[in-house]
């Protein structure tokens, strides 16, 4: 397969495993209700999707995400170039001395690589990633795509219609639409329901189903009259058909009957043949709404008449902060994130959204919550100090206000690195926290906190793990501690500071010993 090179990629392939590994801190004035399982999160997305892993890794159902366009425009509260000056003072960092030389297409991709291999990493085996982008980059993206997801994992490239004015100064070409590119986790096998993405039909709209009615009060339900003859010249299909009033119909010149003589008589006494009211009229054919299918497939175009537009988006942020003049000028509608959860996601799964900005994906997921009475949970990440609390929480705060959703979020800084400049331990790590993270080094799965008990942290293909972290000073397997594990036949790792047990009793009881930090593998 062909791939892509630019300046840079050497040193942010494998990026993501260099990362280093924060704690999260919840920020109690910043967040709204309790427990809600929401999360909004203030820092680069880069750390925050690492910090996620050991609590989400394979658990997002749906990604949808709004980088920055690398158009060009500074003007923003953010920078949609990649010149945020963070992200420039990363760009330094993990390139060195060659971020001097890369170009615009160049910093984007440096930017996304590793992001996107997070956000991979994150999905389920039944997940989807939705990017919304633009003709600046929209090229390279599914290259890069390509790359990370595999190309037989591209399920379309959407044109949304973000605009309805044509732009009358534009130097070649109005600029329309954007495109949404949507890549599979792992693309269905043949028909098997259960390996990977599944897509949902998108429920029918009140104007589609007002087309459904019930003249002659059918029982079974409302209805539409569809053409009976049809453009095919099937002799045996060219028959006449009796009206109640005893007219003789044939079909129209150069079309025949849909279906034969007897189905149609079959069709008559079952009342599905319509004559009209007066039952003289040429007969059409009964579609009972009960019986069409409860929704329709998604397509590629996404009018702005469904999926709303940016003047929408902007109407919608401006009436929730009730002011003039907008606190962000690039929102999505609500509209449009809607219906990528409609295509995606069931009542209960996970969204996330790294580059969140104004917090529509947050805003989106209440309200569908609301529609179906579902209870997904979303997962905001914003960088700019600017945004984050302003913006992005402030709109998702309004509209639980506003519009009564029963939900709320914690709000989370970026903590300190798990493990300090010396290697150990940062302080304020707490038990669950290790635990967490030791629980999801040594076997890559998420760690079910309701089955922690005490010291004994999970249990793992026939491997149990024990973690002594709660007193500092007493963090010592010894005998005492011995007493306290389970009796059984299956392997144990215990992670302490110290171990007085020797190695030949370990050996009998089959425990391996792990010092912290030492042994905590970094991930
Ligand atoms: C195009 S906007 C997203 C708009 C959003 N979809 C909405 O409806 O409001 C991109 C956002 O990503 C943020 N961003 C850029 N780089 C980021 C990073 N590395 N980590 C987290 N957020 C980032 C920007 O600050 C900006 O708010």
């Amino acid at each position: 397969m062909p791939t892509l090179n630019w300046i840079g990629k050497e040193a942010v392939v494998n990026h993501d495993k260099e990362v280093p590994f924060r704690l999260l801190k919840k920020v109690k004035s910043a967040s709204v209700g309790e427990s809600s399982q929401n999360l909004i999160i203030h820092g680069d997305n880069l750390e925050a999707l690492k910090a996620l892993m050991p609590y989400y890794q394979g658990k997002i159902k749906c990604i949808y995400i709004d980088p920055p366009y690398n158009t060009g425009n500074e003007n923003w509260v953010y920078n949609d170039k990649v010149n945020s000056p963070k992200i420039k003072k990363w760009l330094g960092k993990v390139v060195g001395g060659e971020a001097e030389d890369l170009c615009r297409h160049d910093k984007w991709l440096c930017m996304m690589y590793p992001r996107l291999k997070l956000l991979r990493d994150l999905l389920s085996d039944k997940g989807v990633i939705f990017i919304s982008i633009d003709d600046n980059e929209q090229g390279y993206l599914r290259v890069l795509l390509d790359d990370i997801f595999g190309d037989n994992n591209l399920i379309a490239n959407i044109v949304w219609q973000k605009k309805y004015s044509p732009q009358n100064d534009a130097k070649y070409f109005s600029d329309m639409h954007d495109f949404i590119v949507v890549y599979a986790k792992k693309k269905r096998n043949g028909n098997k329901e259960n390996s990977g993405w599944n897509r949902n039909l998108i429920p029918r709209s009140e104007e589609q189903d007002a087309r459904y009615k019930n003249p002659d009060n059918d029982s079974r339900g409302p209805w539409k009259a569809a053409d009976l003859s049809v453009k095919r010249m099937t002799a045996k299909d060219i028959y006449p058909i009796t009206t109640p009033s005893g007219r003789k119909v044939l079909p129209p010149k150069g079309r025949s009957w849909v279906t034969s003589k007897e189905t149609v008589e079959k069709w008559i006494a079952d009342k599905r043949i319509w004559f009209g009211k007066s039952g003289e009229n040429v007969p059409a054919v009964k579609i009972f709404l009960s019986e069409v299918q409860q929704g329709t497939v998604p397509i590629t175009w996404w009018d702005r008449k469904f999926a709303g537009d940016n003047q929408e988006a902007k109407q919608e942020l401006k009436a929730i902060f009730n002011k003039e003049n907008l606190p962000f000028e690039t929102p999505k509608p609500v509209r449009l994130i809607k219906r990528i959860l409609q295509i995606a996601t069931n009542k209960d799964d996970i969204i996330l959204d790294s580059f969140a900005g104004a917090g529509t994906t947050g805003h989106a997921v209440l309200s569908i919550n609301k529609d179906d009475s579902g209870t997904r949970k979303f997962i905001l990440i914003e960088l700019e100090d600017e945004i984050a609390k302003k913006v992005t929480a402030e709109r998702v705060k309004r509209a639980i206000e506003n519009e009564r959703y029963n939900s709320g979020f914690e709000f989370c800084e970026l903590d300190k690195p798990l493990f300090n400049e010396e290697g150990h331990i940062e302080e304020e790590c707490t038990f669950e926290q290790l635990a967490t993270y030791i629980y999801f080094t040594e076997t890559s799965t998420n760690l079910d906190k309701k089955a922690i008990d005490r010291h004994l942290i999970g249990d793992y293909n026939e491997t149990e793990f024990y973690l002594l972290f709660k007193e500092k000073g007493k963090n010592i397997l010894n005998k005492d501690f011995l007493k306290k594990i389970n009796k059984n036949d299956k392997k144990k790792v215990i992670y302490a500071d110290k171990c007085l047990i020797d190695s030949r009793t370990l050996d009998k009881l089959k425990i391996q010993f792990k010092q912290i930090p030492y042994e905590v593998k970094v991930y």
